[in-house]
């Protein structure tokens, strides 16, 4: 949610910059703008739309110094315009600041500043905080010293990097509730919220943590807390490769992601499985293996996907574990005092680690001393950080803001984890290893549903112009339905609905006639009786029935008006297959609307602000 770059260093800078902005654009894109130097003074362009438009702008555009900030917007105050795109100056352009977050106490602060005379342009609370350190430095003299005053009196949450006419040889860059890091290359330094503007200059990084801040010149780079204590931060190695982050030949990175997912599951299993022994290992849980043995309760608190993947999770636990599982929106978790007992263990799910509600369930959880533990794809990221311990999911980097291999991953570390937690407890070995083996033969059967795909575009074309979707499942496919969808929604803007098949009864079935699609995933398990039975309920109100079956299903053959087929697994498994068509569906739904597939309206890969 909003992309922040600096640089610092010998190269060519605004090409630089707009890579950076290039890469990052995933986190928004309603706006870009970037500050330079040209003649000693301050030069911003900034521009509404994407970051095409503001490279348009700039490809003539020289800098004369090696320093710049840029940025990519998801809007969070006031619309996405010119006036209101980063970066934000002083009103004579003595300081120029580019933010990602949200400060909370901005209006009474722009208040003040106005009773005092300051005038503002925009309608954003970044520009709050650019006056607010002009103010301290008229006082202080000192650029960072003034950046430092100013962080200390506002509240909410901030990536921030600057540049000034003050020091125009330093780049200044500070976090709280952000994320932020520094690339450490060879006479060159950088600040990004994301790896993805640093990884083609360096793979040496550090990650800043919250309220610290880094003082960067062309040859060196301090880092301090906000309060001026210096630390020390580790270097760390990045392993993502360039390739990873760029489309390969696909049309769209979604298209590539739903693509990878027989390599991204074999990923999350390797070195994990112990088929022969029916069961796992988790080096990540090492250190919190007695708290697991013992616990009486897990809580699984994520949002958007994760929240879908979390869903799975519960029914996956309760079944092999028998542990009880609670499921929560991270949201919510962290505003209703939720009551945790000493006995259970809180997971978090989340592709980016740095979701903004769910960063702030681990604190919460973390407050109230219950042990939290991550289920992350980002290495690195604020939530691997934070958590107690953690399972990484290796997904690689997912850059279509529509999550798919993040799922199925996060899918596959859960059934990892039922099994691991299952024979912790009365999980017999024989259960273990079936469960084992099928885990382990799911890649094969993701790349034969990868395969034919033709059917599903077809399927897709048919019913594009429906303004509604209904997705019906029942026990581990009722999450899945859920998340057929909110791919669908997020991608194509048809208004869809996920639901327990059982329920629609109740309510949604008011909805159908004719013009209505009804997505069944009824896989053969033993619920399957009870689905054919929904799906009878639909036809007789003239419903067009989409059906998810297991391959040379023939009732359902029969029954519905367009079967598609996923090879026979375990049913705890079959959310992992189950869900690769509604993807397919999703994807080809809005290319055939000619949407903007990878970058959706009014989405944002990582939503880094409540
Ligand atoms: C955003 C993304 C979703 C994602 C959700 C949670 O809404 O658009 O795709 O599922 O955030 O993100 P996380 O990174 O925590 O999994």
């Amino acid at each position: 949610m909003c992309g922040i770059i600096g640089y610092i260093g010998n190269k060519t800078l605004t090409p630089l910059l707009i890579t950076g902005l290039k890469r990052m654009e995933y986190r928004g894109y309603d706006s870009a703008g970037l500050s330079i130097f040209q003649e000693g003074a301050i030069k911003t362009y900034k521009k509404k739309g994407r970051v095409a438009d503001l490279e348009a702008i700039t490809n003539e555009v020289e800098s004369t110094s090696n320093v710049g900030i840029a940025h990519t917007r998801w809007a969070t105050h006031g619309f996405p315009n010119d006036i209101n795109a980063h970066p934000h100056n002083t009103a004579n352009n003595t300081i120029s600041l580019v933010h990602n977050g949200i400060i909370e106490n901005y209006a009474s602060i722009k208040q003040k500043l106005i009773q005092e005379g300051y005038q503002f342009i925009s309608d954003t609370d970044t520009e709050v905080l650019v006056v607010l350190i002009e103010r301290f430095y008229n006082n202080v003299n000192d650029i960072e010293n003034a950046v430092r005053l100013a962080l200390n009196e506002i509240r909410g949450t901030f990536g921030i990097a600057l540049i000034s006419i003050y020091e125009p040889d330093k780049l200044i860059a500070a976090r709280r509730g952000s994320p932020l890091i520094l690339g450490i290359g060879e006479d060159e330094y950088l600040v990004a919220s994301d790896a993805a503007a640093i990884i083609e200059h360096t793979k040496n990084v550090v990650f800043l943590n919250d309220d610290e801040m880094a003082i960067l010149t062309k040859d060196s780079f301090i880092t301090k807390t906000i309060s001026n204590v210096q630390t020390n931060n580790e270097i760390h190695t990045l392993e993502i490769e360039l390739e990873q982050i760029e489309k390969g030949g696909f049309e769209h990175f979604m298209l590539k992601e739903i693509y990878e997912q027989s390599t991204t599951i074999t990923d999350a299993i390797r070195g994990r499985l112990l088929i022969d022994e029916g069961n796992v290992k988790l080096g990540g849980l090492r250190q919190v293996q007695d708290k697991l043995r013992n616990a009486k309760r897990i809580i699984i608190t994520a949002c958007g996907t994760s929240y879908n993947a979390a869903l799975v999770g519960e029914y996956l636990i309760e079944q092999l574990a028998h542990i009880p599982v609670e499921v929560e929106y991270a949201s919510e978790f962290r505003y209703r005092s939720p009551i945790l007992y000493e006995d259970d263990v809180v997971f978090v799910i989340s592709q980016s680690g740095e979701t903004a509600d769910t960063l702030a369930a681990v604190q919460e959880a973390k407050n109230r001393g219950t042990t939290v533990i991550g289920i992350v794809n980002v290495v690195g990221s604020s939530i691997a950080r934070y958590t107690d311990a953690g399972i990484y999911i290796h997904a690689g980097p997912e850059i279509g803001v529509a999550s798919t291999k993040a799922f199925t991953s996060q899918l596959t570390v859960l059934t990892l984890l039922a099994l691991y937690l299952g024979r912790m407890k009365n999980l017999s070995i024989v259960e273990g290893i079936k469960i084992a083996r099928e885990l382990s033969e799911l890649p094969k059967k993701v790349e034969e549903i990868l395969q034919s795909t033709d059917k599903i575009e077809k399927i897709a074309k048919e019913y594009s112009s429906s303004r509604n979707y209904l997705y019906l499942g029942r026990g581990f496919n009722y999450p899945v339905a859920l998340e057929g969808a909110l791919k669908l929604k997020e991608i194509s803007y048809i208004h869809a609905e996920g639901y327990p098949a059982a329920e629609m009864k109740h309510g949604p079935i008011a909805l159908i006639d004719e013009n209505m699609p009804v997505v069944f995933i009824a896989p053969k398990d033993e619920i399957y009786e009870k689905i054919l039975s929904n799906v009878e309920e639909v036809r007789a109100r003239k419903g067009k029935v989409i059906a998810i079956v297991t391959k040379n299903d023939n009732q359902m053959n029969h029954l519905a008006d367009h079967v598609i087929e996923i090879s026979e697994t375990l049913p705890i498994l079959t959310p992992i297959l189950s869900v690769i068509p509604l993807q397919l569906l999703a994807y080809f739904t809005a290319k055939e609307l000619k949407r903007d597939i990878d970058k959706p309206r009014n989405l944002a890969k990582s939503v880094t602000v409540e």
